[in-house]
């Protein structure tokens, strides 16, 4: 079962204190380092201590973005990182075939929506919402992206189309300073604040290449032209105008240096944005020429020296008030730059028209000297709202494109943060109210969506507990009764209210409302509105006035009468407008308030927002110093409150982000019943090959329910298993893929195993074969030689035999014809006789040769070549050398001696045979009979008288 994690603010406690870090410490110490994690949910366990702890690591590590589950966390540097926003990287982030792998960053984003975009998987279209607190570096993020997408969005198809391409993404990318320079303005949080909200849409054709933008602004902080907080400024263009007009203009403009304006304070410090040129090029390649830009700043100037206009008391109401001592100066160059006629103006400015009774007749009253202020004011706010408003739509004209040329679009959204002042009115409730509408939208995409599919699929799953900001919602906006539906209902009755009348109406109109309180401590009428992000306590003081913000239609009649080319467009005569402004009792139109037009805009923004896939993007500012390598745990831990990612990580983290269809689980998992043991493969029922066989698609239900049950049950990790998908952390997924490369080497394993055992046995088969066919062929072969030398063996025996049959004739005949010789003669000694040489050689190898003559009498058939050679050497006594060097030629043979062998009969004496053939060859000599040699010794032994 998945471990909850509940509120972060319970789990914090839960967990705190020193033990908990020692904890962490040591868990952590096995971990990745914190500066390395790539998502705020891998940190262990998910806190805000510990994902504070992991964000200024990264800070400090200069690794400024990091992902919080679906939301990309990106921090301030506060220091120019070029090499972060290089087009080399763009490109590398473009060209990456997964972009998630890379390091978190806001390319990522982008290259995500647009390969979404690519992919036309409903919704097509793509929004960024870019949020966080002043300063954070929304503006900054937002600038980034739209060059990211001018990069990867260029045309490439031909030279013309891609100048096309260029000059529409230049215009886009030029719009930023020119909004800027009249939007932003220098605050005690951020040099570069932005005092409007911006929803940029960029236009993509069907070929995914930027073909224009569209700009949409909420609110612009207008009461800023003619009040500025003590130490904020004025919109940078007023000091763009002041410092970088040239000396004829600054004569056109009625500039001079040095000349002081009440409504350009601290013109003394200098910024990077100050910088008038860079606007003006900006206002040149968006279509803005020359002429029309000299009036803009010309009535710019007007509205500077309006600012100058200073009224004193009349000290009587039926008298206008006068002019401080040289406003009237200021009045005079205020008409002309702004091209009115200076006594109507000044008449507008300090006397008011009202029309009464049944024929609407027209009074006029002097002013107090307050209104006279509040109508100057108002004068000045009209004008400039409205200058602003136009150059939203030329800036528009100028960059978007035709309405059949993009079929789909990314939106990014740039809006001011939550805010929290000491004091806080009307432009913050809204700024508050957006907010919490977008962090609802936020809740709804992610949150809410992810659990309610829980529910749907009956998943045993506890709930974390996020903080649902519906109920605070429904207190501003919600209806019948809500904050804005009092405000908007006290403009309507147009009546004489209080401050403290309108705190308790609210008190008691919406008394018991959960997020609703008040601050008993402060002297002033107040409420106090329980944010998502903290409570913020408004003052009731000119909340009706402003949300009126009402407009005496004396000034705008004023306006339409100027000769100003400039302010002819923003204020043409409009009959219709006429008519809305003398209205007649009962036809009268609704009054459309601040609120209300705000709230009309931000329910368009979201319908918009719900119609794409939503990214989020929020931004951190890591110290309110503006410096770089600071963090400030305290201001950051706010800001993670304020955003609502603390629910984001814990439910991230805490919730399964991948789901899966059972049928697909089933299909890529069904080898993993192969992990299963043996006992629990019977326990859960047959599986009838084992698992082994490759199984068609399942189909049926029942099949596929049976299998997936086979499958769970053999897993290593529990899974949580829904009505229709597998839900599962990411862990979860690398456990699910190890396990199936695991059984998928298994596999491998087993295919290599069996091939190579049956490569074993057929080679073993074949040896075999091999050994037999050469065991048949060998035997047989030897049987033949046997067979030949058996033959050859007879056939020697035979002639063997045969000769010694005759050789034992022919001696026996001869020694027969030697007894009778002997016998007839008398015998003769040897010594007085000497034996002729062929005789004594003879004698002599009878003597040798003797033992041979018996040997080779005695010897076996088969001994023959060398073996015989070897008898005779043993029989001779001769050296045996190398049988090649010691060639045997038997003395018997060079000696013609046949046989040598006793007399038979008992005959003591020898008998030496000569062989007939060599003898006549060798032995032409005397007669070979004679007895001599060892005959000769045994015969004379035996003879009588020798012992
Ligand atoms: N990524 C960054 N790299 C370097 N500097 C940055 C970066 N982001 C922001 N900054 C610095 O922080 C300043 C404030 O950023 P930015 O104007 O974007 O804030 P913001 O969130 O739009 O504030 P506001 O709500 O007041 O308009 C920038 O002027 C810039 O100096
Ligand atoms: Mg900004």
């Amino acid at each position: 079962m998945l471990q909850q994690v509940n509120g972060h603010g319970s789990g914090s406690a839960a967990h705190g204190g020193e033990s908990l870090r020692e904890d962490l410490q040591e868990f952590l110490g096995g971990e990745a380092p914190l500066q390395q994690l790539d998502d705020l949910t891998k940190v262990n366990p998910v806190t805000l201590e510990t994902v504070l702890r992991c964000l200024q690591a990264q800070y400090m590590a200069d690794t400024f973005y990091t992902n919080a589950g679906c939301t990309l966390v990106a921090m301030n540097p506060f220091k120019p990182v070029p090499q972060l926003y290089s087009p080399e990287l763009m490109q590398e982030y473009h060209a990456a075939s997964q972009p998630q792998t890379l390091k978190p960053h806001i390319f990522t984003v982008g290259e995500q929506t647009y390969r979404n975009v690519k992919s036309l998987m409903e919704p097509v279209n793509q929004s960024i919402v870019v949020s966080g607190e002043s300063g954070a570096g929304k503006t900054w993020t937002s600038r980034c992206l739209m060059k990211f997408y001018a990069v990867v969005a260029a045309s490439p198809t031909s030279w013309e189309s891609h100048k096309v391409a260029q000059r529409i993404e230049q215009r886009i990318l030029n719009s930023n300073p020119v909004m800027e320079a009249f939007g932003n303005a220098c605050t005690l949080r951020n040099n570069n604040s932005s005092r409007f909200g911006k929803f940029i849409q960029l236009q993509l054709n069907g070929a995914q290449q930027m073909t224009g933008a569209a700009v949409q602004t909420y609110l612009l902080e207008k009461t800023r032209v003619a009040c500025q907080a003590p130490s904020e400024r004025n919109f940078h263009i007023f000091y763009q105008i002041y410092k970088g007009a040239h000396a004829e203009e600054r004569v056109r403009w009625c500039l001079p240096e040095g000349a002081t304006f009440s409504w350009l304070p601290h013109p003394e410090r200098t910024l990077e944005e100050d910088c008038f040129e860079v606007t003006r090029e900006a206002m040149l390649h968006l279509g803005i020429d020359a002429p029309t830009q000299n009036n803009i700043f010309q009535a710019l100037a007007g509205l500077l020296h309006l600012g100058n206009t200073q009224f004193a008391d009349s000290g009587n109401e039926a008298q206008p008030c006068p002019l401080v001592d040289d406003a009237q100066c200021s009045v005079g160059t205020s008409a002309l730059l702004l091209g009115l006629p200076e006594d109507h103006l000044l008449e507008t400015l300090r006397i008011r028209t009202i029309r009464a009774g049944r024929g609407r007749q027209v009074f006029r009253k002097p002013c107090s000297q307050a209104e006279c202020d509040t109508r100057r004011d108002c004068l000045a706010k009209l004008v400039y709202a409205r200058l602003f408003d136009w150059l939203v739509s030329v800036i528009n004209s100028s960059i978007c494109a035709a309405p059949d040329s993009w079929t789909t679009f990314i939106g990014l959204l740039d809006v001011y943060g939550f805010e929290s002042f000491p004091n806080n009115s009307l432009e913050q409730l809204c700024i508050n109210y957006a907010n919490e509408k977008l962090q609802q939208h936020f809740v709804a995409h992610y949150l809410r969506a992810q659990q309610e599919e829980y529910a749907v699929e009956g998943l045993e799953w506890s709930f974390v507990s996020y903080q649902d900001n519906q109920p605070c919602l429904d207190l501003i906006e919600g209806s019948p009764v809500s904050i804005c539906s009092l405000i908007n209902e006290e403009c309507r009755l147009n009546r004489p209210s209080s401050a403290a009348q309108l705190q308790t109406r609210i008190e008691s109109a919406l008394t018991g409302r959960p997020r609703l309180g008040r601050d008993r401590l402060s002297p002033e009428p107040n409420f106090i509105v329980l944010h998502y992000a903290g409570p913020v306590r408004y003052r009731t003081a000119g909340l009706v006035e402003k949300n009126k913000d009402p407009v005496p239609p004396e000034l705008t009649r004023l306006l339409q009468q100027s000769q100003d080319p400039l302010l002819k467009v923003l204020f043409p005569a409009d009959p219709e407008e006429k008519s809305q402004e003398e209205p007649s009792g009962q036809n009268r139109a609704p009054v459309l308030t601040v609120v209300s037009k705000f709230k009309a805009s931000l329910e368009q923004l979201l319908q918009v927002l719900h119609g794409t896939t939503p990214h989020y993007i929020r931004c951190i500012k890591p110290n309110s110093q503006a410096q770089a390598q600071i963090f400030h745990r305290e201001e950051v831990l706010s800001q993670l409150e304020a955003c609502g990612l603390v629910e984001t990580i814990h439910i991230s983290a805490a919730g399964f982000p991948i789901r899966v269809s059972h049928r697909n689980f089933v299909e890529r998992y069904e080898l993993l019943r192969r992990l299963r043991p043996a006992t629990t493969l019977r326990r859960h029922g047959p599986c009838p090959d084992g698992g082994r066989s490759e199984r068609p698609p399942c189909t049926e239900p029942a099949t596929l329910q049976g299998l997936l049950q086979e499958i769970l049950h053999a897993l290593p990790a529990p899974l949580h298993c829904g009505r229709t998908k597998v839900f599962m952390t990411n862990s979860t997924l690398e456990l699910l893929e190890r396990a199936r490369a695991q059984v998928l080497e298994q596999c491998a394993r087993h295919i290599q195993r069996g091939w190579r055992r049956h490569r074993c046995r057929t080679q073993a088969r074949r040896r075999r074969a091999a050994v037999l066919i050469q065991a048949a062929v060998r035997s047989w072969l030897a049987r033949k030689h046997v067979r030949r030398l058996h033959a050859a063996a007879t056939v020697i025996k035979r002639a063997w035999r045969e000769w010694r049959i005759r050789m034992a004739f022919l001696a026996s005949e001869e020694l027969d014809g030697v007894e009778e010789k002997h016998s007839s003669q008398a015998p003769c000694s040897p010594s007085s006789s000497p034996l002729p040489l062929a005789q004594t050689r003879l004698q002599g190898a009878i003597t040798r040769l003797w033992p041979l003559g018996l040997a080779l009498a005695n010897a076996a058939v088969g001994v023959h070549g060398f073996q015989r050679k070897l008898v005779v050497f043993a029989c001779l006594q001769l050296p045996v050398g190398s049988p090649r060097s010691c060639a045997i030629q038997t003395a018997q043979e060079q000696a013609g001696v046949l046989s040598i062998r006793a007399l038979p009969q008992g005959s003591i004496r020898f008998h030496c045979r000569k062989s007939p053939l060599r003898y006549a060859d060798t032995c032409p000599g005397p007669s070979p009979d004679s007895v001599t040699g060892f005959n000769q010794i045994l015969l004379e032994r035996h003879r009588p008288g020798h012992v």
